[in-house]
């Protein structure tokens, strides 16, 4: 198989996350999912392959809203792709909910959402799509809804705090009202954190609720050693490259990438490319150093522009800039004590506890680990890689 870093996979192209996919699915058995990793961890990948193989009993209605900045968008996505599913409901037409109140309000059938009038009537028409969608269907249906957070952001940009209240408000009224009957769920998933938006609407904009607080939350991370053997067999056995000692080099492979399947990609095309017929495991060190500084990468610098963003709007940004400097530069875990001195010797820092919560906001948007097991708190990068790149680039 040819390696397709970055590329927009379907099909068999998408290989393993049995597990993950497993678990998604026990999960959303009883609630529904808030699915979070940094970007290029392989979410979209997940949904996808939940959606083209769903199991028994399930609908499943995939939606991309990263461009979406008005909840009607939102509204227009989930419908053109339930309408898809040409789904005849046994008790009236499929929609028809949703459909008539389209009606009544616009004097028409659907056509546009762009109307003024449907726009200002977003939340009747969500809430009665999902009626149509949880009472209608003969299956239960998962309605997976890709980069929601970023959906967010975009409207409390583009309409202010109060308009992303009260889409979350009502998509969490919703959620409540249609849930316990059990036939539907949502899957949420997103890279940038849900939690820094909700922080910035406390903040800013006195929200008070919390809109995920009766979901589970999922984390994504890097593949199993499993998955990145799988990988291994399919980029490199299945195109004539020969692995010296294959056990080896796929824990070596693990390793350096954190299991993080673009990077495994991208190693395995640099060795289809370079048309080589045996690889060691030193190979895989060699490759991702000399990649390391190649800027065709989408390494981790969406990361980093993170924190001159969100960060900023938190008031945090130089606080994490100097944490994540100075962790880039220790492999183990770093006693918190010895984190805060740090940033002590960088600013005026007037209150402990405020380095402590950007430490918490990093560890909740997967920059770091927290290791208690020694009885105190001692952080490191979660991603190794991510660790590597960092102390070259920001270090
Ligand atoms: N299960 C997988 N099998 C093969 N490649 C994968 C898999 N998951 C992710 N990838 C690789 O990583 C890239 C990013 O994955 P994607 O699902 O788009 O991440 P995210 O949605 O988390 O940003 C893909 O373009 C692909 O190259
Ligand atoms: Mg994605």
């Amino acid at each position: 198989m040819k390696a397709n870093p970055a590329g927009a996979l379907s099909g068999q192209a998408i290989l393993g996350r049995q597990r993950e996919i497993a678990h998604l699915r026990r999960e959303l058995e009883k609630k529904s999912v808030l699915l979070t990793a940094e970007r290029r961890v392989g979410k979209t990948c997940v949904l996808r392959k939940m959606a083209e193989n769903p199991s028994i009993g399930w609908t499943p209605i995939l939606c991309w809203v990263e461009s979406v900045r008005h909840p009607i968008e939102c509204v227009e996505r989930i419908y053109a792709e339930a309408n898809a599913l040409h789904v005849r409901s046994p008790k009236g037409v499929w929609l028809g909910r949703v459909k008539s109140a389209y009606q009544a309000i616009a004097g028409t059938q659907v056509a546009g959402w762009k109307l003024p009038p449907i726009r200002s009537e977003w939340k009747r028409l969500l809430h009665d799509l999902i009626s149509d969608i949880a009472e209608n269907t003969g299956n239960r249906v998962v309605v997976m809804i890709d980069e929601f957070p970023q959906m967010v952001s975009n409207i409390v940009d583009d309409h202010g705090g109060a308009a992303g209240r009260e889409f979350l408000d009502t998509l969490r009224e919703i959620r409540q009202e249609f849930e316990p009957s059990g036939r539907i769920r949502f899957l949420l998933s997103g890279s940038i954190g849900l939690h820094l938006i909700v922080q910035h609407l406390k903040a800013e904009h006195g929200y008070k609720g919390n809109p995920t607080n009766d979901m589970a939350i999922e984390r994504l991370s890097g593949m199993t050693i499993e998955d990145v053997q799988l990988m291994c067999r399919k980029y490199l056995d299945e195109e004539g490259i020969r692995r010296d000692c294959p056990g080896e080099f796929d824990e070596r492979m693990l390793q350096l990438t954190d299991g993080l399947p673009i990077y495994i990609q991208y190693v395995c095309e640099r060795f289809q490319e370079s048309k080589r017929q045996q690889v060691s495991p030193d190979d895989v060190d060699v490759e991702l150093r000399a990649m390391m500084d190649n800027r065709e990468i989408e390494w981790f610098r969406n990361a980093a522009e993170r924190i001159e963003t969100y960060y900023k709007r938190l008031g945090a940004n130089r606080r994490a800039s100097a944490i994540l400097k100075m962790l880039s530069g220790e492999e183990d875990f770093v006693p918190e004590e010895a984190v805060l001195d740090y940033v002590r010797s960088q600013m005026i820092v007037e209150d402990d506890d405020q380095v402590r919560s950007t430490l918490e906001i990093l560890l909740d948007d997967n920059y770091l680990l927290c290791d208690t097991s020694t009885g105190r708190r001692r952080y490191r990068f979660r991603y190794g890689i991510m660790r590597w790149w960092w102390k070259i680039n920001r270090g």
